[in-house]
């Protein structure tokens, strides 16, 4: 029988190429056309809000550490005494031997600050919601999620190969209708949505959510990723006008808390079914030690200060009002442009001026809302963001 010879890469190469390489080449061309295309570019902190790019020193409306406890003084010291202590990876997923005491003590912290039974610390953000959904809902059940929602919740519902309907953003009628219409047919039910949303800035509708998860048995999943330590005297989204039932509280310790890693805050029932079934707390080695100590030593500081952690706010409040924007809901303020290529050419000009402000383009906003998105910080100096409210209403706008 003739054997048919296999190529080799050697072959392909001497060819000009492969089918792996062509197809990347072909996306990333499709996408400079579109003006879409990301590049990673090196970015050094210097003193928290300050950042060195390209050689240049720039004040940086983009990032997500509100309250600039990533480089406070005490909670680095927290983080280095724990690897001092435990070391550096935890070595071993937390159903193995990665669980050190500083997890434990983490989550009995979230846990109080969520007014929840129980709390369970993942990995990161991305893996508690790509873990917690899945372990809840499975493939007869049905999601609905709003349809601004952060893509790692959208990654979390896919996983469960249930139904996946989304309900128009913030749309509490809609996403009633839907309810109405399909949750009969579907064992279980699920509503997420993020608390703060990440490019708008706004926040959901937590209490009538709530409600209408209690009228439909829908259980209410609120990704407060952009809103602990920073809203509701640092408890987050669900106690900004008093206490919204919000039975699944998902969270990050990356922004506010300056440190890394995500969190569920729940009851006891919920979090140990977590420990037994997602996925990503199970096939996953365990938080650093030294993560959870800065979490925990962050968490002092947002408590015993609540004052400073409603600062942030402050700040965007006193943007949007400079610059004529909606009234800021929370610390991110988004200034929508339209075109990919605007965004692009708006965030340049402000880099000139000294800013550091990244454009945000589709697929991470819907087409034609393409738009620089500024997060306010504690320590942003108010001569700077009047600067920046100025340029932006008359340069801009
Ligand atoms: C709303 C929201 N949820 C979850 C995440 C993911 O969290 P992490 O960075 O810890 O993976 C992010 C951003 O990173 C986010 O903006």
């Amino acid at each position: 029988m003739p054997v048919t010879p296999l190529r080799t890469q050697a072959t392909s190469e001497a060819q000009g190429g492969n089918s792996l390489d062509d197809f990347a080449r072909r996306k990333l061309s499709e996408l400079d056309r579109a003006h879409l295309r990301r590049r990673v570019v090196e970015t050094s902190r210097t003193e928290s809000i300050w950042m060195v790019r390209n050689g240049r020193r720039l004040l940086s409306f983009s990032c997500n550490d509100y309250l600039n406890l990533a480089q406070h003084p005490a909670i680095a010291a927290a983080a280095i005494a724990a690897i001092q202590r435990h070391g550096v990876g935890a070595g071993a997923s937390r159903l193995v031997t990665g669980s050190h005491p500083l997890l434990g003590e983490l989550e009995q912290r979230l846990a109080r600050l969520k007014q929840t039974e129980a709390a369970c610390v993942f990995g990161s953000g991305y893996l508690a919601n790509a873990g917690l959904i899945p372990a809840l809902i499975g493939g007869d059940d049905l999601v609905l999620i709003d349809e601004f929602a952060h893509a790692c919740l959208w990654s979390g519902a896919r996983l469960t190969r249930g139904t996946v309907l989304p309900f128009r953003h913030n749309d509490v009628g809609h996403a009633e209708a839907l309810l109405t219409q399909h949750r009969g047919r579907h064992p279980r039910g699920l509503i997420a949505t993020d608390g703060v949303f990440s490019m708008d800035g706004d926040l959901a509708p937590l209490r009538d959510l709530a409600q209408i998860g209690a009228r439909h048995d829908a259980w209410l999943l609120s990704d407060d990723a952009h809103g602990i330590g920073v809203l509701g005297g640092g408890r987050g989204s669900s106690f900004v006008d008093g206490r919204v039932e919000v039975p699944l509280q998902m969270g990050t310790l990356s922004k506010a808390i300056g440190s890394y890693g995500g969190y569920l805050c729940a009851s006891e029932p919920v979090v140990a079914l977590m420990q037994n079934r997602a996925r990503t707390l199970i096939y996953s080695t365990g938080l650093p030690a030294a993560a959870a100590a800065a979490a925990i030593a962050a968490l002092d500081v947002i408590e015993g200060d609540p004052a400073y952690a409603a600062r942030p706010l402050a700040k965007a409040k006193a943007f949007t009002r400079r610059v004529g924007l909606p009234k800021a809901q929370s610390p991110i303020v988004p200034v929508i442009v339209g075109d990919s290529q605007a965004a692009l050419a708006a965030s340049r000009r402000l880099e000139d001026e000294g800013f550091l402000v990244i454009p945000i383009r589709p697929p991470t906003v819907p087409d034609g809302t393409a738009r620089l998105r500024l997060s306010f910080s504690a320590r942003h100096p108010d001569h700077e963001i009047e600067r920046l409210a100025d340029f932006i209403r008359n340069k801009i706008l």
